[in-house]
């Protein structure tokens, strides 16, 4: 493996998510956000995570101080300039993402991968905005939690080269990861067929078939789920659920893949899931 050194642009879930696994696979890794806020909540996730690894006997103290050594923070690319790979998991937003292409384009070496973590949003048309590099751009798909999930989810665009493609599942494996191809389409594969089954159960919860809890403990029990999908979507985001499904609505032309009204009910209101300790359900307790 060429890589030696990697850089996670977004400090939130999943690039805190992405930065501790790459760090625990003997990645030299940067995280870069512009939030100081959220840096330092990335770099107490890691402390936490690693301290309970190495209580848990899943990881010697050596492994963990060896790690946490291998993780740096950053406000800004630049000072992340000489690494051998980035991954970008900023806000699911296209021209966010653009813009940040742009940067990473003229921050990284002309060899360097650029790697996005979108989980909807087109590769083609996120390489568009950096024509000169369109052929190191890829999708880069990981779940929540980074640490735990095996799947990453490589998606080429238009552009991608086969040597992009092949270094990816290359990265993936030495990441501890099985990474599976799928094609750029709204969604890819993982969110075409989870995003409906999520809004189905909203429609389940609105049209009153069954309680919130209900719904959960049914696909729980009877489809073996470790989580129901109405407890899925707020672990997820209801807001990132929303968007995801608007995307697909966009990219695929279809209605059936429209928000239920008490999912966007529940966005607009501002009860987004765990991260603002209210969604379907109340987690501030
Ligand atoms: N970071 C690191 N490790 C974590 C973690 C985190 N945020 N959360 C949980 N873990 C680890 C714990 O350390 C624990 O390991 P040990 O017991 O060995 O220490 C293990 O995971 C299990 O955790 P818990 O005992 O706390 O709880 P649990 O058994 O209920 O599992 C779960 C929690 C792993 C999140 C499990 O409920 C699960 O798999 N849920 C489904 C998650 C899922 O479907 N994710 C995909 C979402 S879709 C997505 O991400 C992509 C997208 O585009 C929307």
């Amino acid at each position: 493996m060429d890589v030696k050194s990697i850089a996670v642009i977004g400090g939130g879930t999943m690039g805190s998510g992405i930065a501790l696994t790459a760090a625990t696979h003997g990645f030299d890794t940067t995280l870069i956000d512009i939030s100081e806020e959220q840096l330092q909540r990335a770099s107490g996730y890691h402390a936490k995570q690693l301290a309970r690894s190495v209580e848990k006997g899943r990881m010697s103290q050596e492994d963990a101080d060896a790690a946490t050594s291998r993780l740096s923070y950053a406000a800004s690319m630049t000072d992340a300039s000489g690494s051998d790979w980035a991954v970008e998991a900023v806000t699911e937003n296209p021209e966010t993402k653009k813009a940040i292409f742009k940067e990473m384009c003229e921050a990284f070496g002309e060899t360097v991968v650029l790697a996005t973590n979108t989980s909807s949003i087109s590769i083609s048309d996120l390489a568009s905005a950096v024509p000169e590099a369109a052929d190191r751009v890829i999708g880069m798909h990981f779940f929540n939690p980074v640490p735990v999930m095996k799947l990453v989810e490589v998606i080429k665009g238009r552009e991608t080269s086969e040597e992009t493609t092949r270094r990816t599942m290359e990265l993936a494996r030495a990441m501890g990861k099985t990474p599976v191809p799928a094609n750029d389409s709204a969604g890819f594969v993982s969110n075409r067929v989870l995003m409906p089954m999520i809004n189905e159960a909203f429609f389940a919860w609105q049209d009153g078939v069954a309680e919130a809890e209900d719904v959960d403990e049914i696909m729980k029990l009877g489809c073996a789920f470790p989580m129901g999908p109405l407890r899925l979507a707020d672990y997820i985001g209801l807001d990132v659920c929303r968007d995801i499904m608007m995307v697909m609505y966009e990219g695929l032309g279809d209605e059936k893949y429209l928000p239920c009204p008490r999912l966007v009910e529940l966005v607009e209101a501002g009860h987004l899931g765990d991260k603002s300790g209210r969604g379907v359900y109340d987690h501030k307790a």
